[in-house]
């Protein structure tokens, strides 16, 4: 009994000491396989780097974003001539656009092209307007978004009529010769820039804002106000991209541009017509004008078109940015900073995530300067800077300085 008994108690005791060994062992064997997948640092005599924290009061926005997209703003006859403006320009941006010295109004040459006849089909253009800031970009290595070549507005009357009449009720020529004429200005726009100032522009917004689904055509195209949809018809939008091509450098992009094109009506329509002109090679991507309000819209209505435009294969610019706002107080320049570095989150992520976001240009410089104020007839503070140069909340929202709440 006694011997059957220490048996028993010498059995339990290897058993135990057997489970105690194995468990060392598999928790050794664990902790090996962790080893094994820790990714090893190779060693180097190089000292590990760490990330430099940002100094925000001294950071520039094309430096917070490098690694992203980017950074560009407009420039206009006045902000191009002004020493504090240019230095802030050229401290903070890598990208500009002309505010209205490259749209038709601006580059149509009206005195020339009445000369003579040999101009019917073949407009003449002028760029004085233009140069100074095309210079100014050229000296300073900073390159340009051309903004734009086909659009509703800012382009006269007289373009589409018979011998460049200025008479109100002027005959407009034919589709044929209208198409003429769009061909030979985008060439003539194109070849000036590109021989003057080669490798400076880097996109080009070949049309401008001809979905406006308000006009009631079953394709979503503005009717109404656009001497180029009743000239023409719904295809001066692809001929404008096949002409944009043709002429323009290997690695100039050609971008569709226009406003709300978050607003889920108009995101099926631009979404159907640039899939079509994307199949035909012509167009590289979109730009979203992005003059946004304080709330509105919401990012995650801005976030779906988004994901919707990179779908067809496009490439993302934010093209206009601004976020309006009629108040000045301490408190609303907190919240607007806290609406910028939401925005600025998003744009952040989508590069992330591998849409291909590639710049993002604000729509002017300080407040005072906005078109939102004429727009409105209120006073507006939409921008990053005041009107004594000085950086607003806005500017580090941007920055996603962590002194700017996210929530
Ligand atoms: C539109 C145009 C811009 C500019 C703004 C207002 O967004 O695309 O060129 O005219 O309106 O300034």
């Amino acid at each position: 009994m006694i011997k059957k008994s220490k048996m028993l108690i010498l059995t339990i005791t290897l058993m135990i000491l057997a489970t105690i060994v194995t468990g060392c062992k598999s928790s050794k064997t664990d902790s090996a396989k962790e080893n094994s997948t820790t990714p090893t640092v190779a060693p180097t005599n190089k000292p590990t780097a760490t990330p430099k924290p940002i100094d925000y009061e001294n950071a520039t926005i094309k430096d917070v974003y490098k690694d992203d997209f980017s950074c560009g703003v407009i420039l206009n006859g006045w902000t191009v001539n002004d020493e504090k403006w240019q230095n802030i320009v050229k401290e903070n941006f890598n990208s500009v656009t002309c505010e209205n010295e490259m749209k038709p109004d601006s580059l149509l040459d009206r005195q020339t092209s009445i000369s003579d006849p040999k101009y019917d089909e073949a407009p003449a253009v002028k760029f004085w307007n233009a140069d100074p800031i095309l210079q100014f970009a050229k000296d300073n290595g900073i390159k340009v978004r051309a903004h734009t070549l086909v659009w509703h507005a800012q382009t006269p009357r007289w373009f589409f009529s018979e011998g460049y009449s200025d008479a109100p009720d002027a005959k407009l020529v034919t589709k044929e010769k209208m198409l003429k004429r769009m061909e030979n200005y985008i060439k003539a726009v194109m070849e000036h820039a590109n021989t003057t100032y080669p490798g400076v522009i880097y996109a080009w917004d070949v049309v401008n804002e001809a979905v406006n689904p308000g006009d009631g055509e079953v394709n979503g195209l503005r009717k109404k106000d656009s001497l180029w949809y009743q000239v023409v018809g719904p295809e001066f939008i692809e001929k404008a991209f096949e002409y944009a091509r043709k002429y323009a450098a290997k690695d100039q992009k050609l971008f569709y541009n226009d406003y709300s094109t978050d607003e889920p009506g108009k995101v099926v329509y631009i979404s159907e017509l640039l899939s079509k002109i994307y199949k035909q090679g012509n167009i590289d991507g979109i730009g979203l004008q992005t003059h946004v309000g304080m709330t509105s819209p919401s990012l995650s209505q801005i976030d779906s078109s988004v994901r919707d435009y990179a779908k067809i294969g496009l490439e993302i610019q934010v093209t206009e940015l601004d976020v309006l706002t009629h108040e000045n107080t301490k408190e609303e320049m907190e919240k607007q900073a806290v609406r910028y570095k939401r925005l600025f989150l998003y744009f952040k992520n989508w590069k992330k995530q591998g849409i291909n976001i590639s710049n993002v240009t604000f729509w002017g410089l300080a407040d005072g300067q906005s078109w939102l104020t004429g727009l409105t007839g209120e006073e507006s503070f939409p921008l990053l800077f005041d009107d004594e140069y000085k950086k607003k909340p806005a500017f580090y929202g941007v920055l996603q300085d962590p002194k700017i709440p996210l929530y």
